[in-house]
């Protein structure tokens, strides 16, 4: 892969005749880093089982910091790099692109969202991208029913009812705390994928009446796991009692939910989203849950990310907020870690990756 590679190791043999056994040592072992490749990972706190499978390949760069890195050391470290372990809070787009440089090979983002990547911009370059689809299915599925239950039973309100004092206050009443039962209840998924038919299957054993689904294609074979029902983006909204999106981010869905997809939803509907926040027109989702235009709200997913503490969604009763941790289980996220890592130094080893997007 690298062509100085033979003009080094002669020169290791050349040296190795002039010199004593420790100095040939060390100067073989600075020829050995040499011959790796460069890769950036952009922060530190990566499970070390990935870091190894990383160390041995590859010459590494990791910042040192438990939060992303800036844009301002991301455009200078990644110049020179062969490759990148990269999070979705990363944007690769032209200009960080430009700033590496032509040698770069491949990109392992540790996630199976890649909106934060210039997909075009990096195809020109034939750069290879590497991401974890599969490993995070069922726990991004697994919180999702934790959050559909969550808002639609009201579960952090009446954490808080307890807190301030709400609950000495009435004690028990008949109506206090009601939420709405997922029993009997018409679900509208967005986008059946496979997060969207794991949701589906997990929501089943509730008895919901009915589970409709809207995306690009009908998808017959996956929908008969769960006897869905395609139909189109105005019909899911008109009918369900819950929306949950599950579809990815890019230019078709990007503000697919806006005041006229509010004004469409039924009073009592509960929006829940764990794919990202772009989806949603936030704004236009702030006035729909003031106005009573919907129920209520779960979001795992927000804009920006981090949402501000003080941002009117903070305030919302009706709002139930959680910091993208869809993927959230220390395995789950070990095994994306290393499948990133492999995914890398496959691609750097020109052999096929575990997930390659491109
Ligand atoms: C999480 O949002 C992911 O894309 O992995």
């Amino acid at each position: 892969m690298f062509r100085y590679f033979p003009t080094l190791l002669n020169a290791g043999q050349v040296i190795h005749s002039w010199t004593s056994k420790p100095t040939v040592a060390r100067c073989l072992t600075a020829i050995k880093q040499m011959e790796k490749p460069k890769v950036l990972v952009t922060r530190k706190d990566i499970p070390k089982s990935a870091l190894s499978i990383l160390e041995e390949k590859c010459e590494l760069e990791v910042m040192p910091n438990e939060s992303p890195i800036s844009r301002t050391d991301l455009l200078d470290k990644i110049s020179g790099k062969h490759g990148i372990f990269c999070f979705l809070t990363d944007k690769i787009d032209k200009e960080v692109l430009d700033h590496a440089g032509s040698q770069l090979k491949v990109i392992g983002t540790m996630s199976v969202g890649y909106d934060h990547l210039d997909i075009n911009e990096i195809k020109k370059r034939n750069i290879t991208v590497g991401y974890t689809p599969g490993v995070l299915t069922a726990p991004t599925a697994e919180l999702t029913v934790a959050l559909t239950l969550a808002t639609t039973r009201k579960l952090f309100e009446a954490h808080d009812e307890i807190a301030n004092g709400g609950w000495a206050k009435c004690s028990w009443g008949p109506l206090w705390m009601c939420g709405s039962g997922l029993v009997g209840a018409k679900v509208g998924i967005v986008g059946l994928g496979s997060i969207g038919l794991a949701v589906a299957k997990r929501l089943l054993p509730f008895e919901v009446a009915k589970i409709m689904y809207c995306g690009r294609h009908e998808k017959p074979e996956a929908a008969a796991q769960v006897s869905g029902e395609y139909v189109t983006f105005d019909q899911l909204l008109q009918e369900s009692d819950v929306v949950i999106i599950t579809c990815p981010l890019n230019d078709t869905t990007r503000n697919m939910f806006g005041p006229t997809q509010f004004a469409l939803m039924k009073s009592n509907a509960v929006l829940i989203n764990t794919s990202r926040g772009g989806v949603v027109d936030q704004d236009a989702l702030v006035k729909a849950l003031k106005s009573g235009q919907i129920a209520a709200a779960g979001l795992d997913v927000m804009t920006p990310e981090p949402l501000p503490a003080d941002h009117e969604l903070t305030k919302l009763k009706n709002c139930v907020l959680i910091p993208h941790i869809g993927s959230a289980t220390l395995q789950t996220r070990t095994t994306m870690a290393t499948m990133t890592a492999q995914n890398i130094v496959n691609a750097l080893e020109g052999k096929s990756m575990p997930a390659q997007l491109c």
